[in-house]
Order: structure tokens, then sequence, then C-alpha cells
């Protein structure tokens, strides 16, 4: 029940915002933090408590950056002014070349004033502040009209959520994924079956543009600002001027900008760039140079997509040859079998290469790829090595051509390959890589996110025997942790504690982490909205899950098999008796699909007679959407006894109120209690 808010509340909400926001400012943007992780938590914590015990909450409280439900889909924005794209120099005299057309659309013969940044490889974006709060992020689209992102970037730490500043500003700059979260999410994303990004682009563009803003949150994203769009009440000089600006207000800006006069100077600055770029964390492909003179480039203009004051040097792709000294497999989770290379270790672009995966058989095969071939590796963009092609002229005759194989690496059982498929695969059920795989899949963050059960810690475990099987966690005691490497008291118990609470995860991230091959995260949830309880999976025929609109034959005939397995079962059964109970928020009862609060929002005010958050489940559960401040886009204010000061909020902004039964109603005739496992 929310008690009235007074002054020296406010105001220690106010001091709580103003800490958090400079020390995500120190973490995220300057990357020097002055406070532990934990410090953080318990300012955090404390301020959530706060803000729900008063119902007060501040626009830029960084509360407000989790949270958001998904979305069905993006709405679309116009850009106020065009997001152009850049025109390229692929050698130095082409950048000599720029320069002087510039000097002669300008009539001017003294040399010209250019900034130098590193061009980041992300997604660019637009974000729109109005009165100094953050209104819009849009990503560059078509460049007339793009996608609203907004609740997805707000996710991004580093975004300043309110600032000092003009009546109206659209800044714009890129949203990147540093070399080595790119690397981390590839690797989890290899381990549960999901293919990886090819570079740190992708992986940028697919993390900002998801319907779950939860997602986005889950991935490490940064963002460089560069660019003015349209601006009202104020005026810069120049693209120095502007990034200082942009600095004083805590925006990130690229890493390094330099000012220089004249082109041959630009090229020194460019070159260094180029030359240092494996210090920077993030992936760059090339320098931008652009003319620092605000009033120049109004004079000089754009060429149709491109503007003429501007260009991007692109640098050399990364590439190196090699001798491949071995080819060989590695069993993931589902049994599959994949190729990778092992090099004699080479150095590209700064970093030592010593395998590269070869991706399947089949294109061993076609690129005519042999043990002992001498091969050009190439790191472009994509961080991830791969073999571009071989070098028949350095064949000796001694090179060994490989097959796919017949037996499994690990455990040495005969392997299948199914008419069709590329994959080869092991099918057998004690193969100690994929059981390995299996579990740490199992405990995975998408997974029964169980901290503490990783990769280090399954092979441990596993190989002293404690997990063999899924069941075996549940089994674990604190006594069986303490006395093996790395488990003392605190982590031992922490341990234990983390699959404890992993008993009550929702039935999606069961469904998803019991690791049913093709059953990613989405095809869970629509698994677990659709058959509500695990039962009503056993035995369950491919026709019926069908039924479920978006979903594939191959996943449908998957499940299935996975469902008809006795022993699968057994697994599952056993895992009841150790505890498990899944919650499923994401079921929808009554006809199939029925989402009667589609597309509204509400906030809840005030004790309800059942727990809150079971009723913010259920309305989700329909299709509405539950916020936790009232603001002129809210549709219902369901209010409970004793409500705070949002129903004062909701009469001001015109927002109907509803109580607890009226939207039940709403709903249907249900008791509001999500479903049990
Ligand atoms: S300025 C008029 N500066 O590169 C265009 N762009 O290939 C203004 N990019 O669409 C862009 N780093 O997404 C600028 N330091 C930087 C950049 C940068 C990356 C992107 C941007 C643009 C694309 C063009």
């Amino acid at each position: 029940m929310p008690e009235t808010v007074n002054k020296d509340i406010k105001q220690e909400i106010e001091k709580l915002v103003k800490d958090l926001n400079y020390h995500n400012y120190r973490y995220y943007v300057l990357d020097a933090p002055v406070i532990s992780d934990e410090e953080y938590d318990l300012l955090y914590r404390r301020l959530k408590e706060l803000e729900e015990k008063y119902d007060y909450v501040l626009p830029d409280s960084p509360t407000l950056r989790v949270g958001a439900p998904p979305l069905e889909k993006f709405e679309k924005v116009r850009h106020a002014e065009p997001m152009l794209s850049l025109d390229n120099a692929f050698t130095y005299d082409e950048v000599r070349e720029f320069d002087g057309r510039v000097k002669r659309l300008l009539g001017r013969d003294e040399e010209i004033e250019y900034t130098i940044e590193p061009k980041y490889d992300g997604l660019a974006m637009e974000l729109t502040y109005r009165g100094g709060l953050l209104v819009t992020a849009s990503t560059r689209g078509d460049g007339y009209e793009g996608e609203d992102v907004t609740r997805n970037i707000r996710t991004i730490k580093a975004v300043p959520l309110k600032i000092e500043g003009p009546g109206e500003i659209d800044i714009r700059g890129e949203v990147y994924m540093d070399l080595e979260d790119f690397e981390k999410l590839n690797r989890q994303r290899e381990d549960n079956g999901e293919a990886p990004f090819a570079n740190p682009r992708n992986a940028a563009a697919g993390s900002v543009r998801q319907l779950d803003p939860a997602i986005t949150a889950s991935r490490k994203l940064h963002l460089a600002c560069y660019g003015l769009g349209r601006v009202r009440g104020m005026r810069f000089r120049s693209q120095s001027d502007f990034i200082q600006w942009l600095r004083e207000r805590r925006f990130p800006t690229p890493a390094k900008m330099e000012v220089v006069t004249g082109i041959e100077k630009a090229i020194d600055a460019a070159r260094e760039i180029e030359e240092g770029r494996r210090s920077f964390p993030f992936e760059t492909d090339g320098a931008v140079i652009k003319v620092n003179d605000f009033p120049l480039q109004e004079e000089l203009g754009v060429k149709t997509r491109e503007p003429r004051w501007a260009i991007a040097y692109k640098f050399r792709a990364h590439q190196g040859t090699t001798r491949i000294r071995e080819i060989l497999g590695s069993v993931g989770r589902t049994g599959v079998i994949t190729p990778f290379a092992v090099f004699e270790p080479v150095r590209i672009g700064g970093v030592t290469v010593s395998r590269s995966t070869l991706h399947n058989w089949d294109e061993i095969e076609r690129k005519d790829i042999r043990v002992g071939d001498t091969v050009v590796v190439e790191r472009a963009g994509d961080v991830i090595p791969h073999v571009i092609s071989v070098i028949r002229e350095k064949r000796t005759g001694r090179e060994r051509k490989v097959s796919v194989p017949e037996k499994c690496p690990a455990c040495g059982s005969r392997v299948i390959r199914e008419e069709g498929e590329v994959a080869v695969r092991c099918v057998s059920l004690h193969c100690p890589a994929q059981v390995q795989e299996k579990i740490i899949h199992f405990a995975s963050r998408g997974g029964m996110d169980i901290e503490g059960l990783g990769e280090k810690n399954v092979g441990l475990l596993y190989s002293r025997g404690l997990i063999r099987h899924f069941e075996d966690i549940y089994r674990l005691k604190k006594e069986d942790l303490l006395g093996l490497p790395r488990f003392a008291e605190k982590s031992a118990q922490n341990l234990i504690g983390a699959i404890e609470r992993s008993k009550h995860a929702t039935l999606t991230k069961f469904l998803f982490a019991i690791g049913i091959i093709h059953v990613g995260e989405y095809a869970a949830k629509l698994l677990a909205r659709h058959f509500r309880s695990l039962d009503n999976l056993y035995h369950v025929k491919p026709e019926r899950i069908m039924e479920i609109k978006q979903m594939g034959e191959k996943i449908a005939s998957s499940a299935a098999v996975f469902f008809g397995d006795e022993k699968n079962i057994r697994t599952l059964e056993a895992l009841k008796l150790l505890g498990l109970r899944m919650t499923n928020p994401d079921f929808v009862s009554g006809e199939e699909g029925r989402r009667p609060l589609e597309g509204l929002s509400f906030v809840i005010t005030g004790t309800l007679p059942k727990p809150r958050k079971g009723v913010e489940e259920l309305i989700e559960s329909r299709g509405g959407q539950v916020s936790s401040a009232v603001s002129a886009g809210t549709d219902y204010l369901v209010v409970g006894e004793s409500p705070g000061s949002k129903l004062q909020k909701a009469k001001t902004l015109g927002v109907r109120t509803i109580s607890y039964d009226e939207l039940m109603k709403m709903i249907g005739k249900e008791n509001g209690r999500p479903g049990l496992f």
C-alpha cells in the first residue's frame, strides 16, 4: 500500500537517482567506476524500494530502463531530417580527391579544418530529446523513416534519459557491441544450438530490433554519438563544438576525435586510427573525416544520399595465410558434430589465430579444404576467422582429404547423418560432451538461470561423478560441494540457493532449458502458452502442436518425438518429485489465443485482493501491458485499497480507473491466478 511521499523521501529519491545516473555514466561511458557493483546494487535496491513504497518515480530513474513488456511490432518514425550515409574512399589518394572537391566547391585555397573519428560498425540510431527528456529512439530505416525502438534503447545504460538542453534536439549515433561481448554472445548461442551472428554489427542490430526489451537488456550494447539532426532553440558552430557539448552532457562520444587543419594531417590521424584499431574494444572498419565547420558543411550540402562534407576512409580487411595442421570435430549439446581447422598460429590484425570453424562437412568438400593445405584466412568485420580459400599452388601432394567422421570424437559411438541434412550427429545418450553441454544449457541464463553452474563447474561436477543428468542437480547437497576446488562455505551455499530458486522458473524457461532440438526461447513460449502445463505435452501429436499459428513443422515434430519418449517423461516426472514447480505467466486460458487486453496499457495502485505480481502477469498473458507510472498513454488505472498518488495523477490526466473486479470482468470469469505446473 503506497504511503504519501514527503519532502525528505522526495529528496532521498532525487539523490539516489542522481547518484545512480552518475555511477552509470562512470561505468558505462567512462569505463571508470568509482564504486563496486555491490554498492551500486544497494543504492539501486534502496531506490526501487522507495519508488514502490511511495509510488514516486522520476522520469530519469534508472529503474525505468528495464521491465517494459514485449511489443507486437515496431511503430514507424519519420526523421525530422533524413539520416544520410557516407561516401567511401579506399586509398589516401581518394581522400585527397575528396579534399580537392571540398576546396573547389567552396572556392577556397586555404586548408580546411577536419575532424577524424573512428567509423563504428553498428546500427545508426536517432535519439530525440524534448524538454530535456528522451522521448524517441529510432533506427535509420531507409533514411527517411525508421522504427521506434525507444523501449529497447532505454535499456542501454549509457544513454542519458534526461539532459540539460534545448527544447528539441535529434542526436545521432551508433549502437554497437564490443568484440569481447560479441564473441561471448556467439559462444552462448552456439551452445544453445542457435545460429551465431556473423559480425558485431549484425549482433547489435539483432539485439536492438527485438520486440522484447528484456532480450535487448540482456545484451551488452554501447552507443557512440557523432551527429546532429534537427535542433531547435540553439546553434552549434562546428562538429568539435557539438561533440564537446555532448560530452558535457555525459553522452558517450567516439573513443577518439581529432581536429586538424589540412588533409595531410587528416590522413595521418586516419592512419593512426588504423594502426591502433586493435586497441579499441570495438570493431572499426574505417575513419570518418568531416569538415569541422557547420556553416561550411551547410554550404557544401548533400548529393543524393551522402553529404559532400564527409568521407569514410575504409581500412583494408585483415587477412593472413597459414597452414592447416588438423581438421577435427567438436560435439555440441544436440550431438551435432561441427568440423574445425587447427592452424599453425598466425597473427592477423593484431590477434593470434589458431583455429576456425569450418561450419559443416559439405563446406569442406565444396571448398576442397585438406589437411596440410595453405589457406587464406580472413577476419574482416567478422571477428571469427573464416577460411576464404585454398592456395592450390602451394600443394605438395602430401595433403590429406578428410572424410565425414563415422565415430563421435567425444565418445566413439557411431554417428548418423539424416537424409537431406548437412549435420552429422552423435545420438548416444551417454556421450559425455553432449551431457555436459546439455547441463550447461539447462542451467544457463536463458534456461533455469542457475548462477554458478557454468562450463567450469559443470565440468568439475561431471568429472567427480556428481552430475550426470538434470535430476542430479536437484540432488546436490552442500556437503557434496565443500572440499571441491573453487568451493568454500559461501560459494557452496550460493550454488545450492541458486538451484533452489530455479525450481520456480517459468514453464517457458523450463521448456527451453530441457533442450528439445530446435526449440528456442520463442518456440518454448508458444508451447507454454498453448499447452499451459507440462502434462498436456506428454504424448502430444505433432498435428496438435501445428495448431499453433507460428509453429514450424520441424519444431513440432521434434517436440512430439521428445514428449513421445517414455524415458524423457520419466525424467520430467522425476524433476517434479524433486520439487520443480513451474509458474506459467505465458499461458492464455479460455479460447486459444484470446487476448482481450491486447494493446491496452495498465497501471496498478493500492492493494489488490490477489498478489500484485500475479495480477500483472495475468494482464500480460492476456495481451495487456503493465507500467509502473501513470502517463497520458495509460488506458486504465486499476485501483485497489488505499490507492497512492497515481490515482490523483490519473484523474488529472483523464485516465480511466477500474476496480479489480472490473478488470476480472474485462478478462472473463477467471480467478486471476497464474497457472501452476
Ligand atoms: S557521420 C551524414 N560518423 O556509418 C552521415 N557516421 O556508412 C553522418 N557511422 O550511416 C554519419 N561511425 O551509421 C558518422 N563516426 C561516425 C560514424 C558513422 C559509424 C555510420 C553511420 C552512417 C554509416 C555510413
